[in-house]
């Protein structure tokens, strides 16, 4: 016999069975997140400069690692990931219990929405930043309130202007994807001193490993002074690891553990933390994609601004290139796309004039200023 207390929800609201599960207020404010297009009708290859992979792949020491792991399928993982946050602690001189790991920096990013953030909740990002932090805000049922940004960078002020009694994280990608700019660590600092203690600082710094800027710091230093900022990193981007998953965040001991009490028990695989263990260790070859991105980054953002393209400082492995309305981005998109080169169009970041191109080989690159050329040669100058 059912107690009154588990009488079925019909017995109270006839109208239940019928209306069927109760969506959580916000989810279907979300609009999906759409990924770069990956392909082209054809068989022909594609030069894809879409999703800011790197142009090398993973290490091949990651490769072997991930082929070795294939003989221990029907295992479960380490459930903590411990051999690679101990291989990461290693390489930054980290507590490997402050470090948590997911599939991806983007469960990570959703994993601190979902211990901090619930209905009457509001976090905060900026403009133009990455779209996951306004679909992970959502899906709590929080309120996303975005800052302006000035030039198209993070504007640590207009953040701090939207602060409310409400505000319960802000969110900042650094650098930022898909503008490419960045925050000196002065200003990051800044933020942290001046939002309220109990606001927590999600510093993304998916990119770090591309930054050459000596006022620039990926959030190790202020996580390791704070109680309340965690940073989050990626093997995504130039460990070129992105299919197999895999992000760590650097936290305060009290917001590892709210992290490890709510992920999924086994959410890295084995062959992600065997493969990623490799990649940390292979520094030589992270150094190789960051000396490659330096050239190429700043030889085609020349050779793309001398045929009249705006192109927004980046020190990341991307460029924003801005088109003007007459030759529009979509006109330029359906060019490229004829010449089999998908670049990355930013409509839905608010940038409807603009398409982001990841740095690729030299063969790409080359690929991509040649057929930008003939574009603007077709149809006069165009720029911002
Ligand atoms: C700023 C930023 N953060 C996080 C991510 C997510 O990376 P992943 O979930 O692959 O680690 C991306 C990927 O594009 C990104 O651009």
């Amino acid at each position: 016999m059912r107690g009154p207390s588990l009488a079925p929800a019909e017995e109270q609201d006839p109208m239940a069975a019928e209306r069927g599960p109760r969506l959580r207020p916000g989810v279907l404010d979300i609009a999906p997140y759409v990924p770069g297009t990956s392909a082209l009708p054809g068989a022909r290859p594609v030069i894809k400069l879409s999703s800011n992979e790197t142009p090398f792949g993973p290490s091949p020491h990651a490769i072997e690692a991930y082929l070795a792991a294939a003989k221990q399928l029907s295992r479960y993982p380490d459930g903590s990931a411990r051999p690679l946050r101990e291989a990461i602690a290693k390489l930054y001189g980290l507590d490997p219990g402050r470090l948590v790991c997911g599939a991806g920096s983007d469960e990570l990013l959703n994993l601190l929405a979902g211990a901090y953030l619930g209905p009457g909740d509001e976090a905060i990002y900026s403009a133009h930043g990455f779209l996951v932090y306004k679909i992970a805000i959502l899906a709590r049922g929080a309120t996303p309130i975005v800052a302006p940004e000035t030039e198209l960078t993070t504007n640590v002020d207009a953040i701090l202007a939207c602060a409310s009694p409400r505000t319960r994280v802000v969110f900042i990608a650094n650098p930022n994807n898909p503008t490419g700019t960045y925050l000196p660590f002065d200003e990051v600092k800044r933020l942290r001193e001046s939002l309220p203690s109990d606001v927590l600082l999600v510093l993304d710094a998916a990119y770090a490993e591309y930054v050459r800027r000596n006022d620039y710091e990926s959030g190790i230093e202020l996580v390791a002074a704070t109680t309340n900022t965690v940073m989050t990193r990626t093997f995504s981007k130039i460990y070129g690891l992105a299919s197999l998953r895999i992000g760590w965040a650097y936290c305060p001991t009290e917001i590892a553990d709210a992290l490890n009490r709510i992920r999924g028990p086994f959410n890295v695989s084995g062959p992600a933390i065997a493969a990623g263990v490799a990649a940390i260790e292979d520094q030589a070859w992270v150094q190789k994609g960051a000396d490659h991105n330096e050239v190429w980054r700043r030889r085609v953002a020349e050779a793309l601004s001398e045929l009249g393209l705006g192109v927004t400082p980046s020190v990341a492995n991307f460029l924003l290139l801005h088109f003007s309305i007459g030759r529009s981005a979509p006109e330029a998109n359906k060019f490229l796309h004829e010449r089999r080169i998908i670049l990355r169009r930013v409509e839905e970041y608010g940038l409807p004039h603009a398409l982001r191109m990841t740095i690729g080989t030299e063969g790409e690159n080359r690929a991509v200023i040649d057929a930008l050329s003939s574009f603007i040669g077709r149809n006069g100058s165009s720029s911002r």
